[in-house]
């Protein structure tokens, strides 16, 4: 396979991780990092350590101590600044050492902790983890305007990133891995027609139904995925969702779901309380390795909860193996979105490793995903 093929292996030096490090990458939900802490990170293959100054900033850094290499999440945030645990070195804001407690002569000028640009937005915690300056942090201003609530989630899957990006150009499986989730899913059953078409942030999917109604599903590079989705169980419509597909390392990688909804005052006081009462009603296991290991064949669990469709995802690419032979596969008609996206992926990673110009992907603020239907929208009344 040659290198500009390979989108699964993103460790440093890797063509496909030179690539996705010229991109800004969600590393942690703002609301888990309360100031003054520091934590462990891993994002594609490699360890970070991630703290929240005393004032609410985010800072990312190197994983060890430039002293004697032990781990900076261990220690202490000062104000701005970290201060190792071993032997109590600090380190600013900009990674510049300042205190050698120990040194009698401190050369603590001549020491520097490697950071890496850090910013957040929507409630998610970004890090450019590549060399040189980054590009500005895209944001999705629609998100922030207006009155309404942010939900958040995310799920580690052990399996190569890349399946789950290509699962979402997948439109086969739907019928099929989700055929029990009523309208919505079985509504494929229509033959849909799906037009894919690259564009200036990387692929629109459009979705044509029998019935008129259209959808347009923005994929943006090289793994930002914007949507209208299914609310969860018991609430109605579709909601506006950003979802980020990170590599932890080779064999797993972590989703970061953000959604945006409509509700505000009493309404998102309510939803929130449900949302509660669902997560605490909710199925907590690990379909995925009981199916494959033979134990179970749950894929008939009780298909009417909204966030069985991950679960469901998780078994199918989970059995594709921890990173999918893409050497041997026998694509079909329906794989075409598919092979879409590799084609563009190969053609950046191509121009990467040949030192030609890449696209310089960017979303225009109109760009927006298109619901199902407007009257299917998630409102505050009438669940
Ligand atoms: S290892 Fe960090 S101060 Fe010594
Ligand atoms: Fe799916």
């Amino acid at each position: 396979m040659n290198d500009f093929n390979d989108f699964a292996h993103t460790g440093p030096g890797t063509v496909a991780g030179r690539y996705l490090r010229k991109f800004w990458q969600p590393v942690y939900h703002l609301k888990d990092l309360p100031a003054g802490r520091a934590v462990p990170i891993r994002v594609m293959s490699e360890n970070f350590t991630l703290y929240r100054g005393e004032d609410g900033t985010v800072h990312t850094t190197a994983f060890r101590c430039p002293h004697r290499g032990m781990q900076l999440s261990a220690g202490w945030v000062e104000g701005n600044s970290l201060r190792c645990f071993y032997h109590g070195w600090k380190y600013d804001a900009s990674g510049q050492c300042v205190e050698q407690p120990a040194e009698e002569r401190s050369f603590a000028d001549k020491v520097q902790l490697r950071t890496y640009p850090t910013e957040e937005h929507l409630g998610l915690i970004f890090a450019y983890l590549g060399d040189g300056e980054p590009p500005p942090l895209p944001r999705f201003p629609e998100f922030e305007a207006g009155p309404g609530m942010f939900e958040w989630s995310s799920y580690v899957r052990r399996c190569n990133y890349f399946q789950n990006i290509e699962n979402s150009f997948d439109n086969s499986h739907v019928g099929f891995v989700h055929r029990g989730h009523g309208d919505a899913y079985n509504g494929m059953s229509d033959r849909p027609i799906i037009t894919t078409t690259e564009n200036e942030w990387g692929i629109a999917v459009n979705v044509r139904r029998v019935s008129g109604v259209e959808r347009t599903t923005y994929f943006g590079m090289p793994n930002v995925y914007y949507m209208y989705a299914l609310a969860e169980e018991g609430e109605r419509g579709w909601i506006r969702s950003i979802m980020w597909w990170v590599p932890i390392d080779d064999t797993s990688h972590v989703n970061y779901w953000v959604r945006r909804l409509p509700l505000v005052g009493e309404a998102a006081e309510e939803y929130k309380q449900r949302a509660e009462s669902r997560q605490k009603r909710r199925f907590h296991g690990d379909v995925a390795d009981d199916v494959l290991a033979g134990r179970e064949h749950r894929l008939d669990l009780d298909l009417t909860q909204t966030h069985m469709v991950n679960f469901q995802d998780d078994v199918a690419e989970v059995g594709q193996g921890a990173i999918a032979d893409r050497e041997h596969e026998r694509l079909g008609r329906q794989d075409e979105g598919i092979i879409f996206l590799r084609k563009i992926w190969s053609r950046e990673l191509r121009a990467l490793e040949e030192g030609s110009p890449l696209t310089g992907w960017e979303r225009p603020p109109g760009m927006v995903p298109t619901p199902r239907d407007q009257a299917e929208l998630l409102t505050a009344k009438g669940r």
